[in-house]
């Protein structure tokens, strides 16, 4: 009797509003907003029970490892959750499926290193916005998410933040399974490449965030990558733009594209002479382009005097072959003249070493050459 008079007391003191009742061990329930809060209080797993009109439960800075289909029951009625900093490591199968209103999913600063194929699927689709922001803890996590995006069928996903997250290069095609993401953020990564089928099936993209990544510059397939994505707001600055020759078609680019993009920021971080010079609008000497031109107009014109002078040697030859040709009388009677020459030339020599060849004549020769 007293013990039970203890508790009804106690009850009627900590809980003065009925969903205090039923607020988890941890966290603090607010029927009016309709949230639960579960802020940095060690927790290792999600907690159980949450009161059910709760629409946005957030769970921060607590110590759990696992999230999976039994951590998400009966919260039929809850639209955002707020994972981030709780050191999650691994999603299995199926952990969000009992949501089926769920909009919004911030996995922020987290360390995922496992995720499941199916970890994301919910039935209808009802996800919008995830954030996986500083979350992925390798490229095996990677891998992992392209695959969980593949078959989590996230067609009602809208928005998507994987800054921060190291990534040298995206799979192609990874996004191509969200056919209506309209805002990707990749800022912060290490991506230094935009391949062709980068973003493909995206076509709904607005806005495409590669901020402060380590691009040097664009090739011609990564522009071509942006140009298909039309008109839309692309976010390039704070990247170390080098502004060599090589820039011009990314400079040329930025001078035509009728896209949206941060002009301001993309400036040059190399070589020393152009650092912060703004790449729209650049001069292509000033990039050092020039000298290539010039170079290539040397060659072509050394080029065209190379075949000049061919057709000019060419003719040259023709016209002494066609002056031949009209003298060949005169020629022959020059030839046989010279033969005759040559015959006489001959005989004289002829004669001359038979005299040098006669022993008995030869002291006459000498004496003969002496005297003369
Ligand atoms: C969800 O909310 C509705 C109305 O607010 C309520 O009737 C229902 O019981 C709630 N669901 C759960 C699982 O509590
Ligand atoms: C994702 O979460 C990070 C850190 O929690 C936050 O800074 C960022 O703004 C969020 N992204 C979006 C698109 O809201
Ligand atoms: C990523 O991390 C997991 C867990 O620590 C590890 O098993 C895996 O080999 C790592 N992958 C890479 C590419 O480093
Ligand atoms: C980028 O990420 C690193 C860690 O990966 C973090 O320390 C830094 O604050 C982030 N910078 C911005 C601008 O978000
Ligand atoms: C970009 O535009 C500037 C003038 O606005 C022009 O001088 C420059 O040659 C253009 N660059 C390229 C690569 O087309």
């Amino acid at each position: 009797m007293w013990i039970f008079a203890v508790r009804v007391f106690l009850g009627i003191l900590l809980c003065a509003s009925y969903q205090c009742l039923e607020c988890p061990f941890g966290c603090e329930c607010f029927a009016v907003t309709r949230t639960v809060k579960c802020v940095s209080e060690d927790l290792l797993a999600v907690p159980q029970s949450t009161p059910g009109y709760a629409k946005t439960v957030i769970i921060t800075g607590n110590n759990i490892h696992q999230v999976g289909p039994e951590s998400f029951t009966e919260m039929e009625n809850v639209t955002n959750i707020i994972l981030s900093n709780n050191r999650i490591t691994e999603m299995a199968s199926h952990s969000f499926s009992a949501l089926l209103n769920l909009r919004f999913l911030d996995l922020s600063e987290n360390q995922l290193a496992l995720i499941h194929p199916e970890a994301l699927s919910i039935p209808g689709s009802p996800l919008q916005e995830l954030n996986l922001s500083h979350s992925l803890h390798n490229f095996t996590a990677l891998t992992d998410l392209t695959t969980a995006l593949r078959w989590g069928g996230l067609r009602g996903l809208l928005r998507l933040d994987l800054s921060g997250n190291h990534l040298a290069l995206l799979p192609p095609g990874m996004f191509s399974h969200l056919p209506n993401l309209q805002q990707l953020f990749l800022t912060n990564n290490s991506l230094v490449a935009v391949y062709r089928g980068t973003f493909s099936g995206t076509s709904r993209l607005e806005l495409l965030d590669l901020t402060h990544n380590i691009f040097i510059t664009f090739g011609a397939d990564a522009l071509k990558e942006l140009q298909r994505l039309g008109n839309i707001r692309i976010l390039l600055g704070d990247n170390p733009y080098t502004c060599s020759c090589e820039i011009s078609p990314f400079v040329a680019w930025l001078n035509e594209s009728t896209a949206q993009v941060d002009v301001d920021a993309v400036r040059c971080a190399s070589p020393r002479g152009l650092r912060d010079t703004r790449l729209r609008g650049l001069r292509v000497h000033a990039i050092g382009c020039v000298d290539a031109v010039q170079a290539e107009v040397l060659d072509l014109t050394l080029q065209t005097s190379y075949v000049f002078l061919g057709l000019v040697l060419g003719l040259v030859g023709m016209v002494f072959l066609f002056v031949l040709y009209l003298n060949r009388k005169g020629m022959k009677k020059w030839i046989v003249d010279m033969r005759d020459a040559c015959r006489e030339v001959l005989e004289a020599y002829h004669h001359r070493y038979e005299i040098d060849s006669d022993p008995r004549l030869r002291h006459i020769s000498e004496n003969a050459d002496v005297n003369s």
